[in-house]
C-alpha cells in the first residue's frame, strides 16, 4: 500500500467527468487499498480517485468513529437508483478543499449500487453520515465540490482564499 498525493483544489484534474471501470480487478483493488490509506492518514471519511488523479469512477468511504474498529467501504462505478423528497443539510469539508466547511443541503436518504472490493454487485440503503458521504463522493466523480452547492459568492471566497495559500507555499 501507498500514501498518495491529495490534489487541492483549485485544480481542472478535480473538474473532470470520471470513467466507469470494466471491473474491479488486482489493479482497482490496489487503488482502493491505496485510496484507503491515504484518506485515514489525512483523517478523512471519504475519497474520490480523482482527487488523488486518477479519472476512475471508484471512492472509498469510512465513518466509523475513530475509537471503533475502522469499517472500510470501497465503491467502483456507484450510482443512486433511489434518494429520498426529504432533504437535509449539514457542514461538509473536503480533503480538496483543506481547512473550509460549509452547509449543504441533499436527500437525507438514499439508495446506492456499486460493485465492491470483490466485484461483486451491491445495493445499499443509507442514511445520516454515510448517505451524506456517499454523495459527496459520487459529486466528485462528475467533476463536482461541495462548493458547487453553494453561492458562487460563497464559492469563489473559498476558492480564492485556497489559491492564496497555495501561492505562498510554492517555492519562489
Ligand atoms: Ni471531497
Amino acid at each position: 500500500m501507498a500514501t498518495l498525493t491529495i490534489i487541492v483544489a483549485p485544480d481542472p484534474r478535480l473538474k473532470i467527468t470520471a470513467e466507469a471501470v470494466a471491473s474491479v480487478d488486482d489493479d482497482v483493488r490496489g487503488l482502493m487499498d491505496d485510496m484507503l490509506e491515504t484518506m485515514h492518514a489525512a483523517n478523512g471519511v471519504g475519497l474520490a480517485a480523482p482527487q488523488v488523479g486518477v479519472a476512475k469512477r471508484v471512492i472509498v468511504i469510512d465513518v466509523s468513529n475513530p475509537d471503533d474498529p475502522p469499517q472500510p467501504m470501497r465503491l467502483a462505478n456507484p450510482e443512486i437508483v433511489w434518494e429520498s423528497e426529504e432533504m437535509v443539510g449539514a457542514e461538509e469539508g473536503c480533503l480538496s478543499l483543506p481547512e473550509h466547511y460549509a452547509d449543504v443541503t441533499r436527500p437525507e436518504r438514499i439508495r446506492v449500487r456499486y460493485l465492491d472490493g470483490d466485484n461483486q454487485p451491491c445495493e445499499q440503503e443509507a442514511d445520516g453520515l454515510l448517505a451524506r458521504c456517499i454523495q459527496h463522493e459520487i459529486d466528485h466523480l462528475d467533476g463536482t465540490l461541495f462548493v458547487d452547492h453553494l453561492s458562487s459568492l460563497k464559492r469563489n471566497i473559498i476558492l480564492r482564499k485556497l489559491s492564496k495559500s497555495r501561492k505562498q507555499l510554492a517555492p519562489a
